[in-house]
């Protein structure tokens, strides 16, 4: 894994953006695996600015994200679809057909899995964003999933409902399930850029660049694909 530490949130998402935007330059139908949360936001910001500037375009490129709650309507303000077009689709000039999100909103969420699974199978992603559970999660792959793993319709655990709700008015709002690409699919990618910042992040990023491979912590089973970068901010970077 290559470690880029920078000094704080703002050169993280600097940072990020430039790599996401060396790729597409380069590779204009580039494939991306997207991410959702708070850590990503900065990145999307930055690449908005850098699409205003004319820097890069999105026109031929298609994206993959990592994951979606199951019983929220795509307009939910909290479903992954609703993230994706207010911080970023909406403000840049993607084509809405190449972009693909696990539909939660469907009555099968098995099936909904299974089209997903279908579709990455399908695709060959370049560049997969991810950010880091503070239980190790990627995706919502939670503690305790094989590294095997595809897409599949997994039970929240409740430390990430917990760190989640903070985006509800209340933790019964939190959706108990979402669709998510299994460790698998995300093992695929050609590529993998993990973000981390803040302190609640520091023992997952501790666990991560000084332990070992586990399943009990599913950021770990990066470890073994050849082309990681992982950036961290100062305080993610505390406990190393
Ligand atoms: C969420 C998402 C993950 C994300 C993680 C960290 O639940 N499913 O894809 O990376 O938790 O989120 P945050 O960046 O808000 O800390």
């Amino acid at each position: 894994m290559k470690i880029i530490k920078v000094k704080d949130y703002e050169e993280l998402s600097a940072r990020a953006a430039e790599i996401v935007a060396e790729l597409v330059q380069r590779k204009e139908d580039a494939c991306l695996g997207l991410a959702t949360g708070g850590t990503p936001l900065g990145m999307y910001r930055k690449l908005i600015e850098k699409h205003r500037l004319g820097e890069i375009s999105f026109k031929n490129v298609s994206t993959f994200n990592l994951d979606e709650y199951c019983e929220l309507e795509k307009t939910h303000p909290q479903s992954y679809h609703h993230y994706m077009r207010t911080n970023f689709f909406n403000h840049v000039d993607i084509e809405m057909d190449k972009v693909h999100l696990p539909e939660g909103d469907t009555a099968d969420h098995e099936a909904a899995a299974q089209r997903y699974n279908q579709l990455l199978k399908e695709a060959r992603i370049d560049l997969q964003v991810l950010g880091i559970g503070s239980n190790g999660h990627i995706g919502f792959n939670e503690p305790g999933t094989p590294f095997s793993q595809e897409t599949f319709v997994v039970r929240l655990a409740e430390k990430t409902r917990n760190d989640n709700k903070r985006f509800f008015n209340s933790l019964e709002e939190v959706p108990e399930h979402a669709i998510t690409m299994g460790i698998n699919n995300i093992l695929q990618a050609e590529a993998i850029l993990l973000l981390a910042s803040g302190k609640s992040k520091a023992e997952a990023i501790h666990k991560l660049i000084k332990g070992g491979m586990t399943e009990e912590f599913p950021a770990s089973a990066l470890k073994n694909h050849k082309n990681v970068t992982v950036i961290i901010d100062e305080e993610a970077a505390s406990l190393l």
